[in-house]
């Protein structure tokens, strides 16, 4: 498929860099291969001037906004020898002034199409700010809730997550006029740093290497991803930042990825603080030899380039290959026939396009966990609103982390949705809810506030703090007193209606069968209050399903749905198998879950053969019908195991699934396809395989649901 890699325009880019760079100093060219932040501005006026002059400034981050960016450029163009325009980049992550969904909360859409959506909104407005590239999308599998950047993935599943990753590539630089460079991050394994613990090392087998954390990567690249990010983690013992073997031979090599990879801020330092490297001069020798084309953040590049060249530690045409891929991409994105932006661009932040999107994403991506049957609201006359979410400081939190130039203070809170959805309710703020611990005295006087309305809804979670870099936690629970509110509020008798705002799964299992319902709206964005009001008013039916396991305890995790199979299944029959002594076996909600305020059956499903080739492709059909009292979307997963392998396989794999909206009393014909191709798994000559033999296949609700089991083989 046509992408910006793969174009005429590349091609054409390419040979301008070429000649471009015949006519470029040494330190020109090292120039283009570093990045710099805020500080040279905070840095002496002499050391800016100067590096602007020689030409020592390649890319900025985190400047940002017309007049600054415009300002920056004329300043940069007027004073370098050979103008080349400054490439400006930013973590434009899940929208840039309008605020969607953080990714993980996206994914548990189940419509890649929505992210591509949203990240081409977000790319507007950030292209209107001056900005030609996003460090963005995250691309890392993500089995541990404990490490804060889950929220900036599309959760545990590689399948789920490569679709997700080549959707969010297309939305940011399939963009017309106004394409903004995507960056694959952190290459690679950064998700399975041990025990959640942020920045800290990966230890996986090459075959997990390739068949988990990878193909995200290699979705996003066969996308058209023009630029990758290195890892700050080691993998293996080798860091990211300096592993020739990942952003070589494999990204390069393998991938075939022609743009360029930028270090993660400070991992070429960091290579240092790893033992991996002697000195600066060291870790840029070993990173920038691995495949490090340009430096975040700072003048090591600049630096130490030249004496490496001189002792013939590194060689000129690699330095060549590296700018030249900046080049180009620097020309691709049009940068130098329009080096600006015009200020009036930016009055398409919060759009009204934007912010309909926003609201509706924001409905899309929650996950509806418990019903007792009091959602939708009907007919309600008065409601008690409390939680630490619904104060003002909720505005923020509301947003999720990474959305650095977001405005908080256009924020839709819950209690504004609210009153605008259902403005002849009495709507009582009980303030006074907060994160950390609460005096059972403060938390008695809130519930019995709350007692006297008709239903409580309480919004609790993280600050948006909590999640994200360096976001990191060991107890999953919802923290301070938060729980014993929601248990005092439910000890009132009103039906307490919980929404459960976090970057992260929370172990919510001390309140689940407690509360009327329970609504996982992650960090919704701009909009939340709006989204939020449409779910519990019926005007949206929830259609959200989980795409990490939810954990019954934060000692289950690492604990996700399609494990390797073990010698000793847990079945809760006899002690010797696998599983803890002092908690159920099972997650409290399995990967793939979510309830909606219909009912779907499933019927008529067929498989189109039960014999494939192993190049050939099944097709399964089945009847879905909406059984219920409301329309609305049920997202049908297709699920299989390789029952005998030369590698043990995993218990159960997404292979492939379709959301489907269907009115109340409908029902649609749906063709799922399973190319034989993508039973392939990676066997221990680090080979792509698809093996002959029996497969088990499920179509089913979530990834616990077995009611249709099918059987078929791969000749
Ligand atoms: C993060 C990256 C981010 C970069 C620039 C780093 O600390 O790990 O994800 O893109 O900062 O903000």
């Amino acid at each position: 498929m046509d992408n910006i890699m793969n174009s005429p325009a590349y091609k054409a880019a390419r040979e301008k860099a070429q000649e471009l760079l015949k006519k470029l100093t040494l330190t020109e060219k090292i120039g283009q291969l570093s990045q710099f932040g805020n500080s040279i501005y905070s840095s002496e006026e002499k050391i800016y001037e100067d590096h602007f002059r020689e030409g020592k400034v390649g890319s900025f981050l985190t400047l940002r906004g017309a007049e600054k960016t415009n300002k920056i450029q004329s300043d940069l163009l007027e004073m370098q020898r050979t103008p080349i325009p400054a490439i400006f980049a930013d973590d434009v992550i899940h929208g840039y002034r309008t605020t969607f969904p953080t990714p993980i909360a996206q994914s548990c859409s189940w419509d890649p199409e929505l992210t591509e959506r949203c990240d081409a909104a977000a790319a507007k407005e950030a292209y209107a700010a001056g900005l030609k590239w996003t460090f963005g999308p995250m691309v890392d599998i993500a089995r541990d809730p404990r490490w804060g950047r889950i929220m900036e993935g599309f959760g545990e599943d590689t399948y789920l997550c490569s679709q997700f990753a080549a959707a969010a590539v297309r939305g940011f630089q399939d963009n017309g006029k106004t394409p903004l460079l995507a960056c694959m991050k952190h290459y690679a394994a950064y998700g399975a740093c041990v025990g959640g613990r942020d920045y800290n090392t990966a230890d996986v087998s090459l075959e997990t290497l390739h068949e988990v954390y990878l193909p995200p990567f290699k979705a996003g690249i066969d996308a058209g991803a023009a630029t990758v990010m290195s890892a700050f983690n080691d993998v293996n013992g080798v860091p990211a930042t300096a592993n020739h073997y990942l952003l070589t031979d494999v990204l390069r090599g393998q991938f075939g990825f022609k743009g360029f990879v930028v270090s993660d801020a400070g991992s070429v330092g960091e290579l240092i603080a790893h033992g991996f490297a002697a000195d600066p001069k060291d870790a840029v020798c070993k990173a920038f030899s691995a495949g490090v084309d340009m430096i975040m953040a700072g003048d090591m590049f600049n630096d130490n380039i030249p004496a490496l060249l001189e002792e013939g530690k590194l060689k000129m045409e690699d330095i060549d290959r590296s700018v030249l891929s900046i080049l180009t991409l620097k020309y691709l994105t049009g940068l130098f026939e329009e080096p600006y932006v015009d200020p009036d661009g930016e009055k398409i932040f919060f759009c009204e396009e934007h912010l309909a999107l926003a609201r509706e994403a924001g409905a899309q991506c929650a996950v509806l966990l418990e019903n007792n049957g009091i959602l939708p609201l009907k007919n309600v006359k008065s409601i008690a609103l409390t939680g630490p979410l619904t104060h003002p400081c909720g505005q923020a939190h509301l947003l999720g982390g990474w959305c650095g130039i977001a405005d908080p203070s256009r924020t839709v809170t819950i209690e504004d949705g609210l009153r605008a959805a259902i403005p002849d309710a009495n709507i009582n703020v009980i303030p006074g809810a907060t994160f950390v611990h609460m005096d059972k005295d403060d938390i008695d006087a809130i519930a019995s506030d709350a007692a006297g309305s008709d239903v409580i809804i309480a919004v609790v979670g993280e600050e948006n703090g909590m999640a994200g870099e360096a976001g990191s936690k060991a107890d999953l629970e919802l923290c301070g007193s938060q729980e014993d509110l929601i248990l005092a509020l439910c000890d009132t008798g009103r039906p307490v209606i919980c929404l459960v705002s976090a970057g992260r799964p929370l172990v919510l299992s001390k309140i689940k069968d407690k509360v009327a319902a329970l609504l996982n709206i992650w960090q919704p964005g701009t909009e939340a209050g709006n989204a939020v009001a449409d779910l519990l008013t019926g005007k949206v039916n929830p259609s959200g399903h989980l795409t990490t396991t939810f954990p019954y305890t934060v000692g289950q995790v690492p604990i996700y749905y399609n494990h390797p199979s073990t010698g000793r299944p847990a079945s809760g029959r006899w002690r010797f198998e696998s599983k803890y002594m002092d908690c159920p076996i099972e997650p409290l909600y399995p990967f793939g879950y979510g309830l909606s305020y219909t009912s779907f059956e499933y019927s008529e499903i067929s498989l189109s053969s039960n014999s494939i080739a192993a190049d050939g492709e099944l097709k399964v059909s089945l009847t879905v019908t909406n059984t219920g009292d409301y329309d609305g979307a049920a997202v049908v997963q297709l699920y299989v195991r390789d029952l005998v392998a030369s590698r043990v396989r995993p218990v159960k794999e997404l292979k492939g699934f379709k959301k489907v909206f269907l009115e109340k009393g409908a029902s649609a014909r749906v063709v799922i396809s399973l190319p034989a191709a993508n039973l392939a798994f990676v066997n221990s000559d680090l080979e792509w395989v698809v093996e002959p033999g029996q497969f088990k296949l499920w179509i089913a609700d979530n990834s616990a649901d077995e009611r249709f089991e099918f059987d078929f083989e791969v000749r």
